[in-house]
């Protein structure tokens, strides 16, 4: 596939919502039940914001949070199905990890099911992991969600 015309953009109020939402369902397991709203909550505490595009159509998205400084995380890391396997997914983590907010932190996070051969190019290291986590029910995206089935 010839991806000389595909764009990566830093840009959080270019990104559409429902492109966004789709992109996920296609590719993202995790991440399939997000709703506008809450993704709109995401995007805007999160630093940097990167997509990809092929013209008009939103092929790629990843973002991460930071301190500036010791502690970072990437997350929602996905390139469409059909545009895999053409170096996007390494230029989209490399465009993550070389903005401001990343490039100097101490350590940089993400939690990964099934891509650790992936990230290991990049040079994440697999790590004896110490991770807890807390499922909040009182998480907002759950209150929308359960509003939204109210109404409808
Ligand atoms: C993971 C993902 C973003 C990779 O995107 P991609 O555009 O296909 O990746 P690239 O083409 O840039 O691949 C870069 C390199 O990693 C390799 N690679 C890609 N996926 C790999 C995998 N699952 N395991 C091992 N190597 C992999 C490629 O062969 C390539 O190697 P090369 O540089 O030697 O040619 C994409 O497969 C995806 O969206 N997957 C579903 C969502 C997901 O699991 N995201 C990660 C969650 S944390």
């Amino acid at each position: 596939m010839d991806c000389s015309h595909i764009q990566f953009c830093l840009e959080q109020s270019k990104i559409n919502l429902e492109q966004l939402q789709k992109l996920l369902e296609i590719g993202a397991f995790w991440a399939k039940n997000r709703t506008i709203e809450g993704l709109s909550i995401a995007i805007a505490n999160s630093n940097p914001v990167v997509t990809v595009w092929d013209r008009n159509l939103l092929i790629g998205f990843a973002r991460a949070t930071s301190d500036g400084i010791y502690r970072a995380a990437i997350w929602d890391v996905v390139i469409h199905p059909d545009y895999r396997g053409n170096g996007l997914g390494l230029k989209l983590v490399e465009t993550v990890l070389a903005h401001p907010q990343v490039n100097k932190v101490e350590r940089v996070y993400l939690t990964t099911t099934n891509q650790r051969s992936f990230y290991e190019r990049i040079g994440f290291e697999r790590n004896n992991t110490n991770t807890m986590v807390l499922y909040n029910n009182t998480c907002i995206e759950n209150i929308y969600q359960h509003q939204t089935s109210e109404v409808f």
